[in-house]
């Protein structure tokens, strides 16, 4: 064989690489004889990835159920590896920065126009039957959604509307994350108890996700944006793209979303209850939350009407789903 100067030059920066931290390039090469070729299955880990669906029962729709909350976990990593990348540095200019939004919108944009897989792709009857055996367990408890909303705003965005004015200016973290809506969304009307869901989600991720919240305060995604020079947070298509992920997440997934829930939940004579225990009805509509992670982008009537266009506009494209000769 003929050892050509890319080889030499190759072979050289090798013996400088593994040199430098003391290590010896001919014991790495005979590593790279004896190793196998990398193969696709190996490298995604696909068996493994197949064999993490575990129905709880026989109908065969319920693995379209898990396989559905799994691919959105995924996204939502995905998302979170952009939110925390960006949280982390504060060495980046404008261009950068719009490129990790429009990633992060990309992926949700992907979500939306997905969860169609839910709203009419199981069949009704099995639905209704296999979720009676995922009880207390519910999307609710998803602690990487909880991390995305944590990462995107300040803390005080996310307070209960009926307590936010309240607690928009406070410092402390502990008070705000006490009054975060989702706690309060998750207590029985009736009887004023948490719900089971809510106080298992607690007692697993409450110290987590505090103390999450705690260390990202003023490294958020809106931090961030305020750390741009000022121009460029006067700049149209950066100001765009927030709005848009602002929609993405607070309105659009969530009726989406709303949708699978009104689906197979709501009936005339009488609306099912979720696996989780809310007042769904109230609970997940982006109207009754306005949940708004950059209120600073958008103007008074803006916020006011928030989610309430898409709103009605579901509910019709429900019924006609239903049946489609409504109208
Ligand atoms: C047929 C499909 C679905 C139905 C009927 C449904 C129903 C519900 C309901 C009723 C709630 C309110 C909490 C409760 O009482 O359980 C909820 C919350 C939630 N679900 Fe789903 N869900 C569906 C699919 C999904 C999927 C695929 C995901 C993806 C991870 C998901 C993620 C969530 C999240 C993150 C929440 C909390 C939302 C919030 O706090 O505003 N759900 N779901």
């Amino acid at each position: 064989m003929k050892i050509t100067p890319e080889i030499e030059e190759r072979l050289r920066l090798l013996d400088e690489k593994y040199a430098a931290s003391g290590q010896d390039l001919v014991s790495y090469l005979d590593g790279l004889l004896y190793e196998d070729y990398l193969k696709y299955w190996h490298y995604i880990e696909l068996d493994t990835l197949l064999s993490l669906q575990k129905p709880r029962t026989n109908f065969p729709d319920e693995e379209i159920f898990i396989i559905y909350h799994q691919i959105t976990e995924l996204y939502f990593k995905l998302t979170l590896n952009e939110m925390c990348n960006l949280s982390k540095r504060n060495d980046f200019g404008s261009a950068f920065f719009l490129e990790r939004i429009e990633r992060i919108v990309r992926y949700f944009q992907a979500l939306i126009s997905s969860f169609e897989v839910m709203v009419n792709g199981m069949d009704t009857k099995e639905f209704m039957k296999f979720r009676m055996a995922l009880l207390p367990a519910s999307g609710f408890q998803s602690a990487q959604y909880r991390k995305i909303e944590i990462l995107s705003t300040r803390l005080n965005n996310l307070v209960d509307l009926a307590h936010r004015e309240e607690f928009i200016n406070s410092e402390n973290i502990e008070e705000v994350y006490a009054h975060i809506y989702w706690k309060r969304g998750a207590i029985d009307l009736k009887s004023g108890k948490k719900t089971l869901t809510l106080l298992q989600f607690e007692e697993r991720y409450d110290k987590e996700l505090s103390e999450y919240a705690a260390r990202i305060k003023g490294a958020t995604l809106w931090d961030k944006f305020k750390m741009l020079p000022e121009t460029d947070q006067e700049n149209k298509l950066i100001i765009e793209t927030l709005r848009k992920f602002d929609l993405c997440v607070n309105v659009d997934w969530p009726l989406a979303h709303y949708k699978s829930a009104v689906r197979y939940l709501h009936s005339k004579s009488g609306d099912v209850e979720a696996t989780g225990g809310t007042n769904w009805q109230k609970y997940l509509p982006p109207r009754f939350q306005k949940r708004i992670f950059f209120p600073e982008l958008w103007s008074e009537d803006e916020q006011e009407n928030w989610g309430r266009a898409w709103v009605e506009e579901a509910l019709k494209e429900v019924a006609l789903t239903k049946n489609p000769h409504a109208e």
